[in-house]
């Protein structure tokens, strides 16, 4: 590390990963927030990547509050987990494989055997109509098995949805609901809360429906299996709730997602729990705790593939001998959506958000925002730019966002100038400084890369509407 002693921390931090540290030590310098470690990329002078953590405090140096940062380079720890990941991986696609090849290997002895004994019996001359009925029956039935079969691993491979549609959230639930309570043995009550009336999501029904009914019926297994190892205290209890939740870039990053509005459902069942090594291997396809005839450990792994073909991600929560929430998000279907493709065309060549910044990152985040409302970008760095950029597409350009910390540029003059070119163009101004405390009448987002707020504002097709706090 005696390559980074007096550098600023700029220079040691990887670009991508700047912004996060910034708003991290921010909010640590405010007394917000109080984590217990981060991890962060780092660049060396050579430009390879190092891992870092850093464990941070907030302290009062020379009578003033300051953020005191210890960094500790774990490359190389890193480097082995990495390896360790890729092994499971690896592992992973084995359990598969064999999975895979047990299942099949049992349908085609069940089809084997019976055309066998078929054969046999007409060689024999002794085959009654009854017994090649029966013989039929089996290949016929497990046949099904099979193609059952095939079809959970397609979709567990697939990343395109079939016949998607625009339907509402929570009366999907409800239906599914309903099938449960007349499958469901009646020491299991099923309660349910409903918390997203009305919000949409586009996407295939029968397949959204099949992940929610996979999730119970793991949850009405994990109670009978409580029930029946005498450990259940009373009556079974499976709770299925709905809610809507906006996710935060730095959100959306981890479940490798967009961020925006997301409707979510949860499970959550008292049943046998799971330790973390079987919580590990949830979503691995053909793991299974339970007996062959019950389980095929296919569940959860549709329950994946199906979740991240329509853009959602799953969590899951477990404490053994208690219970576990399964949950998963999907993205909430906004009605500016609804447009058909060449409308949507037409509307994107007609709005776009102009970003005055010279910071990377930010302009990084204020794209994705926009994109994610279906807008167009254009960015430019200073004023003259930006005048230029807003005159050449006064039709397309409805709001501008400035980040006031921006060098050299005036932001009284900048905003006259573009008022003057497009007086009804909205505007709003990215971080605090103490120039944005002298400018009335204009709102300012502290936290532009956490705020939700701003995929609202773009959204909202009646900006002047929408009251911004
Ligand atoms: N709600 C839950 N409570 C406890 N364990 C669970 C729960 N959900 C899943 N598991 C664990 O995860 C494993 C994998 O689940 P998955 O649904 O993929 O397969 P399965 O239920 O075993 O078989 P299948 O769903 O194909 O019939 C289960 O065998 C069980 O050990
Ligand atoms: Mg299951």
């Amino acid at each position: 590390m005696g390559e980074f002693l007096n550098l600023p921390i700029s220079k040691i931090i990887y670009l991508e990963d700047l912004n996060g540290w910034e708003q991290r030590t921010l909010e640590i310098l405010r007394g917000d927030y109080f984590p217990e470690r981060a991890l962060y990329r780092g660049i060396k002078k050579d430009g390879s990547i190092i891992y870092l953590v850093c464990y941070s405090k907030r302290i009062i140096y020379e009578g003033k509050p300051a953020v005191q940062t210890v960094i500790i380079d774990i490359t190389k720890e890193k480097k082995q987990e990495d390896v360790i990941r890729h092994l499971q991986r690896v592992e992973s696609i084995g359990t598969f494989t064999m999975g895979m090849a047990h299942d099949f290997n049992n349908i085609l002895q069940v089809i084997i055997g019976s055309a066998q004994m078929i054969n046999l019996k007409v060689q024999r001359g002794e085959l009654k109509k009854e017994d090649l009925e029966k013989y039929l029956d089996n290949i016929i039935s497990i046949s099904n098995r099979g193609s059952e079969l095939i079809k959970r691993l397609k979709i567990f491979a697939r990343k395109e949805v079939p016949s998607a549609e625009v339907f509402e959230f929570d009366s999907l639930v409800s239906t599914v609901v309903e099938i449960l309570k007349t499958l469901f043995p009646k020491f299991i009550e099923i309660e349910v809360k409903l918390n997203s009336k009305d919000v949409k999501v586009y996407g295939s029904k029968t397949e959204i429906q099949q992940a929610l009914l996979n999730i119970a019926v793991n949850a009405r297994d994990a109670i009978v299996e409580k029930r029946e190892k005498k450990l259940l205290d009373g009556d079974g209890k499976i709770t299925i709730e709905t809610c809507v939740k906006s996710i935060s870039l730095e959100e959306a990053n981890i479940f490798k997602v967009n961020p925006g509005r997301y409707v979510c459902v949860s499970v959550t069942d008292n049943g046998v729990g799971m330790d973390e090594e079987t919580k590990a291997k949830i979503f691995e396809p053909f793991f299974t705790t339970k007996k062959p005839d019950i389980g095929t450990g296919l569940g959860m792994s549709t329950v994946f593939g199906i979740v991240s073909s329509h853009g959602g991600f799953i969590t899951v929560d477990s404490k053994l001998g208690e219970g576990t929430t399964v949950s998963f998000y999907l993205p909430v279907f906004e009605s500016k959506e609804v447009l058909s493709e060449a409308e949507a065309k037409e509307e994107k060549s007609k709005s776009a958000v102009m970003v005055i910044s010279t910071d990377a990152n930010l302009r990084r985040v204020m794209k994705s925002f926009a994109e994610s409302a279906g807008f167009e970008v254009l960015f430019s760095d200073d004023k003259v730019v930006a005048v230029k950029v807003l005159s050449e597409n006064l039709d397309k350009v409805s709001l501008i966002f400035i980040d006031s910390r921006t060098p050299r540029l005036s932001l009284k003059d900048t905003i006259a100038q573009l008022r003057i070119l497009k007086p009804d163009v909205k505007i709003f101004l990215l971080y605090s400084t103490p120039e944005t405390a002298e400018i009335e009448g204009i709102t300012v987002i502290e936290n532009p890369d956490e705020d939700n707020r701003i995929i609202d504002i773009i959204k909202g097709a009646n900006i002047e509407k929408k009251e911004i706090s």
